[in-house]
This record gives structure tokens, sequence and C-alpha cells, in this order.
């Protein structure tokens, strides 16, 4: 692929990012390095909101943090007027100290322990249930003004089956015929403003498996609607929008989907008598996904009777998701973006298991130990997923806006390993 989309672009064989070199960024903060576009989040979100904007106005974006949630995405995005989803205690602490006021963020958790409900209680956020139990303790704690139910619609779709978060299997959700009691139990309790959510999985680049599972979700808020007198504030129909990845994968067609989506919704709206309540869409990757990339230097060639290894300094430590999903990710050679002469290799991490491999088969440029590689659309769910394993501190996040750069999150040192933990235990 040579062709680089924006904010990337090649400038004689070197690789820039919003205007920075990214020889420059790794001489200043070593690799493996994540660097974020604030330009490209921006971009993004406006490119969303224009296109839902063309179809209804009374639209809210919660970003989906948990894609990623370095303080310094949190805050281009706040200050673009997003609201959050988050699904931790952790999210929300992260989101609130970014600046987020609490009734922009809506809480959608599963497994919640009784604290943490506490917590989100008494942080004002609005609480977006996944299971009878979970409401009735949280009812227990505190009745909160506005609720809203994540109902599964029996529908899912996902780029892997770690990803699809509705459907018959999914732990995720109330089902169809539990979701009267639970608006009449919450009702009776003296809530007073509702919502109904769904969120079917991640990385669906078609508009189908949304206009079925809108289907059933409506179905159900008129079910809600008629039996348990509920009128609906808002309608949340999850995340999930896709992003390429691979060279042959076709964008999501934004326009097609604001279209399809948003004229089903309407349609469904007046059909089932439901008013005009706020819609609203959780992106998480499409808002962050192609706005970073992650550098990784070449430390090692090893050429073995069967397999070409280039190895790097970033394993699934860094990057999860080619070892946990089997994702592709797109790899350049970002001081070698002119050479031709291309070979097959395996781009291996520091991690002591066999499937820390970033890519496999992957066609490069003849690669040479000190080559700086760049792993394109890493973004979304990269140093979020990140971890310590094998005692690797983490990298460090650089954020780049038109030819300036910051560092926004710190490299791990040694030190950092062993925090919180005791060095020396003695038994009384
Ligand atoms: N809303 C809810 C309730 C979610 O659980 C998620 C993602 C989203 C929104 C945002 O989904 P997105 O727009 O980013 O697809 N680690 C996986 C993705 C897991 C997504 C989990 N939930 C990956 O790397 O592909």
């Amino acid at each position: 692929m040579n062709t680089l989309n924006d904010p990337l672009e090649n400038r004689n064989g070197q690789l820039f990012i919003d205007g920075v070199s990214a020889q420059t960024l790794v001489e200043k903060f070593d690799t493996p390095l994540y660097v974020i576009s604030e330009r490209r989040i921006r971009n993004n979100y406006q490119r969303l909101k224009a296109a839902l904007t063309r179809n209804y106005s009374k639209f809210k974006i919660y970003y989906a943090m948990k894609a990623n949630s370095n303080l310094a995405v949190l805050k281009v995005l706040e200050s673009e007027g997003v609201c959050v989803d988050a699904v931790s205690p952790g999210e929300v602490f992260m989101a609130l100290t970014s600046g987020f006021t609490p009734e922009r963020i809506l809480f959608t958790g599963t497994s919640v322990r009784n604290d943490e409900l506490k917590f989100l209680s008494d942080s004002n956020v609005i609480i977006n249930v996944d299971s009878q139990s979970q409401l009735i303790r949280l009812l227990k704690i505190n009745v909160p003004k506005t609720l809203s139910v994540r109902i599964n619609p029996e529908i899912g779709a996902g780029h892997h089956e770690h990803c699809i978060t509705a459907g018959k299997e999914s732990k995720f959700g109330v089902w169809e015929q539990d979701a009267v009691k639970a608006y009449t139990t919450a009702k009776e309790a003296g809530v007073e403003k509702f919502g109904i959510h769904m969120h079917i999985g991640s990385g669906i680049l078609d508009s189908k498996p949304y206009l079925d599972a809108l289907e059933r979700l409506l179905a159900v808020a008129k079910k809600v609607h008629d039996q348990a007198k509920v009128n609906f504030e808002f309608i949340d129909i999850g995340g999930g929008l896709g992003v390429p990845y691979g060279p042959e994968d076709k964008p999501l067609d934004l326009q097609a989907y604001s279209d399809k989506v948003l004229s089903a919704f309407k349609a469904k709206m007046s059909q089932y008598d439901l008013g005009e309540p706020t819609l609203h869409i959780e992106p998480g990757r499409y808002l962050v996904a192609d706005a970073s990339i992650l550098l990784t230097a070449v430390n090692t060639l090893k050429v073995t009777p069967y397999r070409k290894f280039v190895g790097v300094d970033a394993g699934f430590n860094t990057l999860i998701r080619p070892a946990m999903y089997g994702s592709y990710h797109h790899i350049i050679v970002a001081n070698k973006l002119v050479a031709t002469e291309e070979e097959k290799y395996d781009v291996a991490g520091p991690i002591c298991e066999s499937g820390d491999l970033l890519a496999k088969d992957r066609c490069l440029p003849r690669i040479e130990e000190g080559d700086l590689l760049a792993v394109l659309n890493a973004g979304a769910y990269g140093f979020s997923m990140s971890s310590q394993y094998n005692a690797r501190p983490r990298a460090a996040e650089v954020l780049v806006k038109e030819g300036k750069y910051k560092l926004v999150r710190e490299r791990e040192q040694l030190d950092d390993l062993m925090q919180g933990q005791q060095q020396a235990i003695e038994w009384q």
C-alpha cells in the first residue's frame, strides 16, 4: 500500500504524521511509541456528526472511551461536545477528571458490584442497567431520576466472536421477555425518565445487522411503551462502526448507514407513536482507530529454514489485537516508504510466546536491523488493552498537531513494574 491516508504522509520516503517526522519522534521518545493525531480525531467526529445531522437533528454521540482513554484524547473529544460511554467506575472517574459533566456520561456495565453502583449513583452519571439483578440492587442504593435498560435484541455482529455482544449466547443485556418487568420495577420505584439501549458488537462494516437489530429493539421499546406506560427520552443504538484495516477492506459507507438507519428509526418512531426521543450512538473505534499509529523499531532479523522473522520491540503487551483476535494491522516501513523490493516476513514481538506476532507472511520492503515500522490504525483498543506482561513497561504516547508534538503519556520505567508491591514480606 503506497497511498497513505491523512494524517499520514510520505515525504521523500520518510513517514510524517500530521507534519511531524516519525524519525524525529523516536529519536526524542524512543520506541514503542503511540502517535496520535488530534486533527484526525476531530475530523472523524465532524464527519460522523455531519452524516447524522442530515437525517435527524436530535442525536448525541457518546464516545466509547474503552477504545482509547488517554486524557488528551478525552479532552479533544470533550471540546468537540461529545458525550462519553463508560463501562467502569475508573472510566467514569477519568471522564469526570477530563471535564465531562455527569449528565454527559452514560454508564453501561456488566457484572457491576454494589459499591460500584453506589459510586455511580454518587457521581450522578446516567446508568444503563444490564440485568434485573443490577436494577434491583441499584434501586436499593438510590432511585435515579433517569435510567436506561440495555436490551439484547438477539441479533449480534462483529469482526470476531469475542466482539459480538448480542444474540443467544451473549452475557449482555435484558431479554425481550424481561424488559417490561424491568421498566415497571423502575417506574414503580420512582424513576421518571427513561432510555433504552443496545450494543450488538464491534467492527461492523455494513448497515444490515444494525437495521435488523434496530427493528427488534424498537419492537421492544413499543412493547415497553404500551405495557409499562413508559415514554423514552433517548434510544441508544450502541457503537460498533467499523473501520478498514486491510488494503482490501471497504470503509463503512457512512452516508448510506445514516440514511438507512435513521430513516428506519424515524419511520418506526411514528409508526409506534414513540414521539421524538434523542438518538444516541456510541462509537469508539470509528473516532480514534485511524488517528494513531504505533512506531516500533526492528532489532533482529532472523532467517530460519522456514520463516523470515523481523524482531521488533512492540509485542502483544503493546498491541494485543493481532494475537487476541487474529486482527490485521497494516504495517509500513516508516524510513523506506519508496522502497519497492519486497519480501515476506513474520513480524514478531519480544514476548516469550509463539503467538506474539504483529503480522504473519507480510510483504514488506527488504528490512534491515534499525528500520522503523509503523503499525497503522492502532488508535482503538491499542494502548488501552496493553499490559506489562513479561515485565515490560508500557509504551509512551505522543499527540501531534500540524507539525507540533507533545508527550501525553510518559513511557513507564522499571520502577513502575513494582508499583504497589511489597519488596520484603515479613510474617509475624
Ligand atoms: N458501546 C458499548 C456498550 C460497548 O461495549 C462498546 C465496545 C462500544 C460501545 C464501542 O464499540 P466500537 O464502536 O469501538 O466498536 N477490543 C475489541 C473491541 C471490543 C469492543 C467492546 N465494546 C477490538 O480490539 O476490536
